[in-house]
């Protein structure tokens, strides 16, 4: 387990004991007793086998698992895409991951006191297509912002307050998520200021359209917007497209026995999510920081690759890719297993997260571990020293990370340091430097500049180029003798690489000493 993930968890900090499902975990026949409409649509009740071929079979189940675990009420359509409520769910959840793993790790508060910041006040959001069944914006109000489902623990210290705009272009699915929003006021007294649904009225208008949002009253700093999601149509207008040449797909009244959704839903241009992902990712170009993160799902693993490309030829440089999985293969059954990378797939989405602020997150919040995905990473932000492969007899003892933190830092240049207790296993310290100030360059720069020192050059040394800052955690594990290095923010990936090695000729210092 990453240890941060392990911190959080001891530290009761972790959002994950929300709640955990996924489609394996559910005793169908023992749902189907308190929530008996659920019995005709069984495909073997003996058998407890839930019957997921059917369309009106997954709607039942949707609408249940959403009242069931998230109080939610939702109207759901045959015309209209059915979610998957375990993989909607993992999306929202790994966005509040993203969000509280800075919101209280110290370095946005001690360090980075603007706009990247998440105050407690309002955490806004934006989910582009939200599509009939209004689905992400219920579920962060339902699982995150209502405080009544919880104790009045230290663990709504931790809670964000969230509020999502919510865009869609299509006006059925307008009106069905309105009536969603109406038909769910007792998520909270003022669930019309938590969530605003914004018409698009064109395929060519701005998918992510600031004048639109501007004009949304209850909303403080729109330009402090803190995730954008998505989940955009997949499908080429090229493919399959017969399959709905016969029949009037954007009337409301239609029943769609065959198809999973409106045309509009599911289609777009000629590449499908690909070019609508490019939009995205062009018109974020734009807008850059007035978000801090930028997300939006991938259905298919071999689309990856593609979109990374679109990301580096726009030198987008702080991405990832994440991998959200919900154990599911009940609508896979009859599909052969293999560990190719075509069925990689398999039940699963990937998410991926681009910044143009200079936060790093933790490895656990990417797929940086596994292999498949790694190259998709952007940078690898975290390094392991094991102490005691530098000193055999005698690890570097308890209590001694005052050593540890003077052998690193003591007679550099920094501009901050802060120390943070975190349990008796774990001791830590955040350093912020302005520029790399261990590199034999800024070293001999240094001396240059105080033997020849003049007040110009005096005014110049104070310049602190933004791009330069870097902000390392350093966490030191008494019981295993592990040191661990994480890099916090920073633009340059080779800034904090030249760290770790320095760490490594510091810590040999100290061992021969
Ligand atoms: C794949 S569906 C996702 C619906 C919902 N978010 C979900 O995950 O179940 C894509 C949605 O995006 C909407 N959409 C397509 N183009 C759009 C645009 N330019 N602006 C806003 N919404 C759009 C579609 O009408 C549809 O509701």
């Amino acid at each position: 387990m990453s240890v941060i993930l392990q911190l959080n968890s001891e530290l009761n900090l972790n959002s994950q004991n929300v709640v955990e499902f996924n489609y394996k975990l559910i005793n169908f026949k023992e749902l189907s007793i308190e929530y008996p409409s659920l019995k005709s649509f069984f495909a073997d009740y003996e058998e407890n086998i839930y019957n997921f071929n059917d369309q009106n079979s997954l709607i039942e189940l949707s609408k249940i698992l959403l009242k069931k675990f998230f109080s939610i009420n939702i109207s759901l359509s045959l015309n209209f895409l059915i979610p998957r409520i375990p993989i909607r769910f993992l999306y929202v959840k790994y966005i509040n991951e993203i969000l509280f793993s800075y919101h209280f790790d110290n370095v946005s508060s001690l360090f980075l006191a603007d706009s990247t910041g998440t105050e407690k006040t309002e955490t806004v959001g934006i989910d582009i297509g939200t599509g009939s069944s209004l689905i992400y914006p219920l579920l962060f109000i339902s699982a995150y912002n209502n405080h009544n489902n919880h104790n009045n623990n230290s663990e709504d210290d931790y809670k964000l307050d969230y509020k999502i705009i919510a865009t869609e272009i299509n006006n059925y699915s307008f009106e069905f998520a309105m009536d969603n929003l109406k038909s769910n006021k007792h998520l909270g007294s003022n669930l019309e200021d938590k969530i605003n649904i914004v018409k698009i009225s064109k395929n060519d208008d701005p998918l992510i359209d600031f004048d639109k949002f501007k004009l949304i009253k209850n909303i403080n700093n729109i330009e402090n917007i803190k995730f954008l999601m998505c989940n955009p149509p997949f499908y080429s207008n090229n493919y399959s497209i017969s399959r709905f040449n016969n029949t009037n797909i954007d009337n409301k009244e239609e029943t769609l026995k065959k198809t999973i959704g409106l045309k509009s839903e599911l289609y777009y241009k000629e590449n499908g999510e690909l070019d609508f992902i490019q939009k995205l990712i062009k018109e974020s170009l734009v807008h850059k920081n007035k978000i801090c993160w930028y997300t939006c799902l991938i259905s298919k693993f071999k689309l990856i690759s593609n979109v990374i490309l679109i990301i580096k030829e726009n030198n987008i440089s702080n991405y990832l890719i994440h991998e959200l999985n919900p154990s599911n293969d009940f609508y896979n059954q009859n599909s052969p297993i293999s560990n190719d990378n075509k069925s990689y797939n398999r039940g699963k989405r990937f998410v991926l997260l681009w910044s143009f602020n200079y936060i790093r997150l933790p490895n656990y919040l990417s797929s940086n571990n596994k292999l498949i995905l790694k190259k998709y990473c952007s940078n690898n932000n975290e390094f392991k020293v094991d102490l005691k492969s530098f000193i055999k007899d005698d690890p570097i003892e308890k209590n001694n990370m005052e050593l540890i933190k003077n052998c690193l830092i003591s007679g550099l240049d920094y501009s901050n340091v802060k120390d943070l207790k975190l349990n008796n296993i774990f001791d830590s310290f955040i350093i912020k430097f302005d520029e790399n100030v261990w590199s034999r360059s800024y070293k001999r720069r240094l001396k240059f500049n105080k033997i020849n020192e003049n007040d110009n050059m005096k005014k110049k040394r104070k310049v602190i180029n933004e791009d330069e800052i870097i902000i390392i955690q350093i966490i030191y594990d008494h019981l295993n003798s592990h040191l661990y290095l994480f890099w916090k923010y920073g633009k340059y990936y080779k800034t904090f690489e030249s760290f770790t090695g320095y760490t490594l000729r510091q810590l040999n210092n100290l061992i021969e000493k």
